[in-house]
């Protein structure tokens, strides 16, 4: 038998209570022995809830309780939560979490107190939610040399694009709807400038690479400055826009990562993608290409993801899971030294200037559109596409990577 803690009993807390107490006959098979939640941490208390005697305030008894082995740490943030995961590592205990900020942030260090420890990190629901990808990068995939990973990792903003795409919507409009349906949060900067994606990416790099990928130094681009123009424009050339996480090897000792809007051409994969649904595309040197599709976030799937590490942990008890995270850093290669096409969307009065200056691209007119028109350029680096677009100013109206 063993116990369990949850730390946290908000959305995904109380998931991790559903799912285990819901698929209680197979969670036990599986696990290979009977799992009992004890402890339910959280600052308030749930009258009425029918959990609501394992409700406890203070983390010291859980931490203190031997009979806990496995903690579900569901609270979010980097500070409380940072402070109860390494002491219940440095104690043995295991935890399984969904918070990735703290992952991406402290991710090599409490790994190694678990391996320190005999116990065990696991982290599948901090990256795309219910899509099993942590997992895949860590035992099936481990006889390939990832060369590429391509991400839709935020659903709240993959919502927002989609409903501009369909509805012909402006980003505002997009957003509040997003936040009325509850998938934006009500301070929604995280989701719409890119940070939480980035978070993501940084732990897939980390995992990809085997050395430790800083979420900070990723060069991150948010969607509020895509506008429905740019999907008319779009739509014409047989693209769609995309919030992309995405890390690519560039040599072998760097790695080019990076979130930002792309245009991804209609046929691939990744472009039917919708909603709030998340994805990730791995190319591997041996098996090619693989994709991992579903619910990025929400309550059940995220759960269901913390409990399948919770299963992990049972049949690993005392036996570390190994993950190959360093704390070394891995270099990142820069942004702009890379060749790729770009979109571009130009005022009309500086068109001849503007298809000179780039020459040897292909221009696209939208019919009822007087004051802009789209341009694809050829090849070039991010380098010198930034410093045309410097030098032309406020004739520049819109500009967007091409996958
Ligand atoms: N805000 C996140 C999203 C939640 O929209 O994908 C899941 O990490």
């Amino acid at each position: 038998m063993i116990k369990i803690a949850v730390l946290g009993y908000g959305t995904v807390g109380s998931g991790v209570v559903e799912v285990i107490e819901k698929n209680r006959e197979l969670v036990n098979r599986r696990a290979t022995q009977e799992m009992e939640i004890k402890y339910i941490l959280d600052l308030k208390d749930f009258p009425g809830d029918p959990y609501e005697d394992k409700v406890v305030h203070d983390f010291n008894i859980i931490l203190e309780d031997d009979e806990v082995g496995i903690i579900c740490e569901t609270m979010g943030g980097t500070g409380v939560a940072y402070n109860f995961t390494k002491s219940a590592l440095q104690r043995g205990k295991s935890v399984c979490t969904s918070n990735k900020e703290l992952v991406a942030r402290y991710g090599p260090e409490l790994l190694e107190t678990a391996r320190e420890n005999n116990c065990n990190y696991l982290f599948e629901a901090s990256v795309g939610g219910g899509i099993p990808i942590i997992r895949p990068l860590n035992y099936s995939l481990t006889a390939e040399r990832i060369e590429s990973i391509t991400g839709i990792l935020n659903g709240t903003t993959n919502y927002i694009l989609t409903k501009m795409e369909r509805e012909g919507e402006d980003f505002a409009d997009a957003l509040l709807k997003a936040q009325e349906k509850g998938y934006a949060e009500r301070n929604p900067e995280a989701d719409v400038e890119g940070y939480d994606a980035c978070r993501k990416i940084a732990i897939l790099t980390s995992l990809m690479t085997g050395k430790n990928v800083d979420s900070e130094k990723i060069y991150t681009e948010g969607i509020t400055g895509i506008t429905s123009a740019d999907f008319a424009y779009a739509k014409k050339c047989g693209y769609t826009i995309k919030l992309l996480a995405r890390s690519e090897m560039a040599g072998s000792d760097r790695v080019l990562a990076m979130v930002a809007p792309f245009m991804v051409p209609a046929e691939h994969p990744i472009a039917i993608v919708n909603d709030v649904f998340n994805a990730v595309f791995v190319t591997g040197n041996m098996l090619g290409d693989s994709m991992y599709y579903g619910r990025g976030a929400g309550k059940l799937p995220t759960a269901s993801a913390v409990v399948s590490d919770v299963i992990d942990c049972a049949r690993h008890q005392g036996r570390v899971i190994t993950c190959f995270w360093d704390k070394e850093d891995m270099l990142l290669a820069d942004v702009a030294d890379v060749e790729r096409r770009f979109f571009l969307r130009g005022a009309q009065y500086a068109k001849e200037t503007i298809i000179n200056m780039l020459d040897g691209g292909r221009k696209i007119e939208l019919e009822g559109r007087a004051e802009d028109f789209g341009y694809i350029t050829s090849p070039m680096t991010e380098r010198k596409f930034d410093d045309i677009c410097n030098s032309l100013g406020d004739a520049i109206l819109g500009r967007i990577r091409i996958l």
